[in-house]
């Protein structure tokens, strides 16, 4: 069989992972298959502007471990880039950069977006695999994305530090837990870390019902409690505000965008605010941001990551194109990119992690405290 040339980008928010999913996808490829590998630097961008490097056995090596991408990332989409002062579509240029190269396949590593992007260059006609990373856990058509597992560990982490310091103070402490708009890293931490309160976006919360739990703690002599907030979570009065606000505007808001840096802090803010007003204890919150994506991969996500890294090799020495490569149980699978790209996996409100929750005591700031 030919020798196949392989190319590889990261793109969208980096996540602890990629590194040993790159190392994956080099290792197997050059040493089972005897392909050639180069990683295009900084996402799209960088095969649109031609920046490459050669992934040799020393690029691949010590970097399973390593945080973050050694190929760089941006949030760029070759339809519609930045170039200068003007947005431009750069798709062509993004075609014959591929072929410029003889690359028979480009490997995309990232979530919703990037399989969008990659989606759109599968119908340019190239051959396209990618991979799921992202800490939201939010890629249609696998059961879990890489990035998430380290994800949930540091925000549960810091859960437990702040229970210790909410108790010697008897606060209420909000934390803001990323996610963009679903819940699942949210509800994850909160479950494993026993947040009192979990609001995620899937589940629109009632203020009241919030300030009822925490005064039932209060009552039960429990005068400190944990409210763990996804940055996408929305009150049932701002889904109606938001919902009157698109209705004078004449236009529906842009489901991906992400709220602003302000918008996300202002909303946490604003829920400990109010808890304080209607509870009468003291708030305070804490933004985990972007610790949640930085440093060591955790050993599941390493795994993960080395798994689909590897069968992915698999499928290219098959030439099995235009898919992602899935987890589904034991095993890793390809998943049509028609299938994935454009959708995005939720929390489904019967969820069995809702379940549990609920079932423990959690409140979700919905009426719905009780299980029929
Ligand atoms: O998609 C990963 C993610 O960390 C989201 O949870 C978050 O909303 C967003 O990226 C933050 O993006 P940025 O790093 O561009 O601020």
């Amino acid at each position: 069989m030919a020798q196949k040339a392989i190319g590889i980008l990261t793109s969208g928010g980096d996540c602890p992972g990629l590194n040993a999913a790159i190392r994956g996808v080099g290792k197997a490829a050059k040493g089972a298959y005897d392909a050639t590998f180069v990683g295009f630097r900084d996402g799209f961008r960088g095969l649109v502007e031609n920046r490459l490097i050669r992934l040799q056995d020393a690029e691949l090596s010590g970097i399973l471990t390593l945080g973050g991408t050694i190929l760089g990332t941006s949030r760029d989409k070759p339809h519609m880039m930045p170039v200068g002062s003007v947005t431009m579509d750069m798709t062509d240029v993004a075609v014959a950069n591929y072929h410029r190269h003889h690359l028979d396949v480009l490997v995309c590593l990232g979530g919703g977006g990037t399989h969008k992007n990659a989606h759109r260059l599968m119908k340019k006609g190239l051959n396209i695999v990618t991979l799921p990373k992202t800490i939201d856990n939010d890629v249609w058509g696998t059961d879990v994305t890489f990035g998430f597992d380290t994800a949930m560990g540091i925000a549960t982490e810091a859960i437990d530090r702040l229970h210790t310091t909410a108790e010697s103070h008897h606060r209420i402490i909000v934390v803001e837990i990323m996610g963009h708009n679903t819940g699942w890293l949210t509800l994850g931490a909160g479950l494993a870390g026993g947040a009192d309160v979990i609001l995620i976006p899937e589940i629109p919360y009632d203020i009241e019902v919030v300030a009822e739990a925490v005064l039932g703690r209060s009552r039960a002599g429990k005068r400190f409690s944990i409210i763990a907030m996804a940055e996408g979570a929305l009150s049932e009065q701002q889904i109606s505000e938001q919902k009157q606000a698109e209705k004078k505007a004449k236009k529906k808001k842009n489901k991906d965008q992400l709220p602003s840096p302000e918008e996300a802090v202002a909303a946490s803010a604003r829920l400990a605010r109010q808890l304080q007003e209607l509870t009468r204890l003291e708030a305070r919150v804490t933004a985990l941001g972007h610790l949640q994506r930085g440093g060591v991969p955790s050993p599941t996500d390493r795994l993960l990551a080395t798994r689909l890294g590897t069968k992915c090799a698999e499928l290219i020495h098959q030439d099995v194109y235009g898919v992602m490569v899935a987890a589904k149980g034991e095993e890793c699978v390809p998943v049509p990119l028609d299938e994935v790209a454009g959708r995005r996996k939720t929390v489904p409100i019967d969820h069995s992690w809702i379940r549990s929750a609920r079932l423990v005591g959690t409140c979700f700031g919905d009426r719905c405290g009780t299980l029929d």
